[in-house]
């Protein structure tokens, strides 16, 4: 994959590139870059937002600023490129867009900063809006590390185990339910068992209580009875 972050503060990724599973990721062919929105700003200064029409507190990233970024990096040709605008009022990342997004070849992750992007970037420049979740935070820079992060993982070579990404929290091998409890040794600790089925060696049994666990997380849904 070809997954381009476009943000103010390139810096703040050297820490996300610095885990095991990015940085396996782009072993296994992965190719990562991050652009300077300010770098390619066609306003003076290094200028990138401004105040919002029709009044309010903050500032607003500017659309030519964007707009810039985005023909500098790709000029024209931005095929199907999948360009994704990070915002508190997108679409709910979850399990299914990350698989989703872990299919496309190219991807873009735009970081939005202050009070908001000018809503022509949405309109024009992007393919979509995505949230990761009902709260805001100072920018898009860490809501893009979470995207990344849960795509990058689901790739061949990024995690040590190829069944690890599988099997887990959400997937579709779990129905969409939580993933089932996980114990090791020691088998008793303070006098905290685990459960006695997970060494019984029936390897059936197992696999009915972790569903059954993994069920009980999920609590009741619209969508089975
Ligand atoms: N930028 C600020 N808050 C965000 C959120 N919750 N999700 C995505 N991008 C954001």
């Amino acid at each position: 994959m070809r997954l381009d972050f476009f943000t103010l503060f390139p810096q703040w990724f050297e820490w996300f590139e610095s885990q095991r599973h990015v940085h396996n990721a782009v072993a296994a062919g992965s190719e990562l870059r991050y652009l300077d929105l300010r770098a390619t700003t066609p306003l003076s200064a290094g200028q990138v937002d401004d105040s919002p029409y029709g009044g309010g507190a903050g500032m607003v990233m500017r659309v030519d600023v964007i707009d810039a970024a985005l023909q500098a990096a790709y000029g024209d040709a931005r095929g199907g490129r999948r360009i994704v605008l990070l915002t508190p009022s997108g679409r709910m990342f979850d399990d299914g867009l990350a698989t989703e997004l872990a299919a496309e070849p190219e991807l873009s992750l735009i970081c939005g900063r202050y009070e908001g992007v000018d809503e022509r970037v949405r309109d024009h420049l992007v393919t979509d809006a995505v949230s990761i979740g009902r709260y805001v935070l100072a920018g898009g820079e860490l809501a893009a590390m979470v995207v990344a992060d849960a795509v990058l993982r689901k790739l061949p070579g990024s995690l040590g185990h190829a069944d690890s990404a599988l099997e887990e929290s959400y997937s579709s091998a779990l129905d969409g339910d939580p993933e089932y409890p996980h114990y090791t040794r020691p088998p008793t600790y303070r006098g905290w068992e685990i459960p006695e089925v997970l060494v019984s060696g029936d390897h059936a049994r197992v696999r009915d209580w972790r569903r059954a666990r993994s069920r009980e997380r999920g609590g009741p849904r619209e969508d089975r009875a």
